[in-house]
């Protein structure tokens, strides 16, 4: 979607947090991916930097069997090779003096890799490295004038408005918005980028799209598992800050912006702002918020018995809110997100349920209104959910779905998330990455529902249960249930 784009020629690919779980379970594989397929730029190096202490070859073996424990299914006959480009630089983030020497090593690379000078930086830690890493990027003059760099943020984008705005100034004090590519991964998923393509290049759906024909919209990110060894981290973030305010918040951007004037990524995310904008600040009676407790989940405890947990946290592990949009076309249209942790499925979908046709109640059978499913997890694929005639003398109404499952037919070309990301960054493609005034609105709404959670009760639910009956009965008041099509 990016137009005429031109694949940067060389770079030094530099990883900061190169030991951790991002690096080992995502990037190497993507990249390895990538390389297979001769998509990385011609003239390429990896540098990961973390703090501890590895010999080049120590992180080689250790990236080795991480790729074989995450792409069982590739063959490895370019992997050596792939690997004599990949180098360990042992640096402590917060500690200036460590860097000038991590400047000499990519300078050193960058003559015999012929990368120019050029740089990415991926900034795959954690959140507080964030500001000590670009701070001593720009201090210690690792961005030279005239050459080629790109700044790589994960996840979480701040903690509030507040720190985000901050975290965006002193990113901004290094880099222009042109350079900086905030991951979402969920925007990588082949089924989300299909939500494009569905709205906007087939004819039947961009008529029907909007309140005089949707009934509801269903954006649902539940998980059967807890918060492992991210205790400390959750506590103080909770599952609204966790998913929604990113992941969530952008999928309902997709499904409720405006048609853009033209599909370059500029007015793809001008039209993405408008709509995150227009979202209103839902009600307190709207909000429902959950914990979990020990359950039937194999191994469950208490949500305050994890380990990095307050003995009297009162951090939601589950949400489900109705958020309303206020434009003439979305109109009295609810849209309903459901996350949480420990329950009894993991299922990732959005459902877009159609009004009922006035002429529903004529017929007999089991009729139910038009559905379009978008399923990201288990497997990724759309549905169409339709009524027929059954077959035989009686006018009976039969409930068929149609569907185009995409990681069944095109497993083998499917790129993952991350190796699609990461190639549009080569590219210098903007598209699929969330600007700063995106982040800006989604805090813009989520701070609030933050601010109003102290006054909403906590409902306590049982590990492997389907969540609280409280998220049930927000949907059940306007007369709807929550759809688990197609599980
Ligand atoms: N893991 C995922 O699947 C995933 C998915 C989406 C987003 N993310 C995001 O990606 C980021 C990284 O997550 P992760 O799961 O990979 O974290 P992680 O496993 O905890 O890894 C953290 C990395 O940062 C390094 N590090 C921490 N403090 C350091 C310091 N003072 N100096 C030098 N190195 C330091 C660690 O190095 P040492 O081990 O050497 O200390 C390690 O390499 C986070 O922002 C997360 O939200 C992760």
């Amino acid at each position: 979607m990016g137009g005429q784009l031109k694949m940067l020629e060389s770079c030094i690919f530099v990883i900061f947090g190169a030991t951790g779980d991002l690096t080992h379970r995502k990037l190497m594989p993507a990249l390895y991916r990538l390389y297979v397929r001769n998509e990385l730029p011609k003239n390429f190096a990896v540098v990961g930097v973390a703090r501890k202490d590895k010999t080049h070859d120590d992180f080689r073996q250790d990236v080795k069997k991480s790729m074989a424990e995450f792409l069982p299914k590739e063959k490895f006959d370019r992997l050596d090779k792939f690997l004599s480009g990949v180098f360990y630089y042992r640096n402590d983030f917060d500690t200036a003096d460590s860097y000038a020497g991590l400047k000499k090593f990519l300078e050193d690379t960058d003559k015999k890799y012929r990368t120019a000078g050029n740089r990415i930086f991926y900034l795959a830690t954690l959140p507080d490295k964030f500001e000590p890493i670009i701070k001593n990027l720009r201090k210690q003059k690792f961005l030279a004038k005239g050459k080629d760099h790109r700044l790589i943020i994960e996840k979480p984008f701040g903690d509030d408005l507040k720190s985000a705005r901050k975290l965006n100034k002193i990113i901004n004090t290094a880099f222009r918005e042109n350079q900086i590519f905030r991951i979402d991964h969920y925007l990588g998923k082949e089924a989300v980028q299909n939500l494009f393509a569905l709205r906007f290049a087939n004819k039947i759906f961009e008529p029907a799209w909007g309140e005089r024909n949707i009934e509801n919209v269903q954006i649902t990110l539940l998980e059967n598992t807890g918060i492992g060894t991210r205790g400390g981290f959750y506590d103080r973030y909770g599952a609204i800050k966790d998913v929604m305010q990113n992941h969530m918040m952008q999928i309902l951007s997709l499904i409720a912006m405006s048609p853009p004037k033209n599909f370059n990524p500029g007015e793809v995310k001008d039209s993405k702002v408008k709509v995150l904008r227009e979202i209103s600040i839902p009600k307190k009676n709207d909000i429902v918020i959950g914990q979990y407790r020990k359950g039937a989940l194999k191994g469950s405890v208490d949500y305050k018995d994890e380990e990095g947990v307050a003995k009297d946290s009162r951090t939601e592990t589950f949400a489900a809110i109705k958020f309303c949009i206020n434009n003439e076309r979305w109109k009295g249209v609810p849209f309903y997100l459901k996350t949480g942790k420990n329950l009894d499925r993991k299922l990732v979908q959005i459902i877009v349920y159609f009004r009922n046709t006035s002429l529903l109640s004529k017929f007999s059978g089991g009729i139910h209104p038009n559905a379009l499913i978008i399923k990201l997890f288990p497997d990724e694929g759309i549905y169409l959910r339709m009524n027929i005639k059954t077959p035989g003398n009686n006018f009976e109404i039969e409930n068929v779905s149609m569907d185009f499952c995409h990681s069944c037919l095109f497993v083998i070309n499917t790129p993952e998330a991350y190796e699609k990301l990461l190639h549009d960054i080569f590219l210098g493609d903007p598209t699929l990455f969330t600007r700063w005034d995106e982040v800006e609105a989604a805090w813009k709404v989520i701070d609030p529902v933050i601010a109003k959670k102290k006054k909403i009760r906590l409902h306590y639910y049982s590990s492997g249960s389907p969540g609280p009956e409280a998220a049930d009965r927000l949907v059940k008041k306007n007369g709807h249930h929550w759809g688990l099509e197609h599980m």
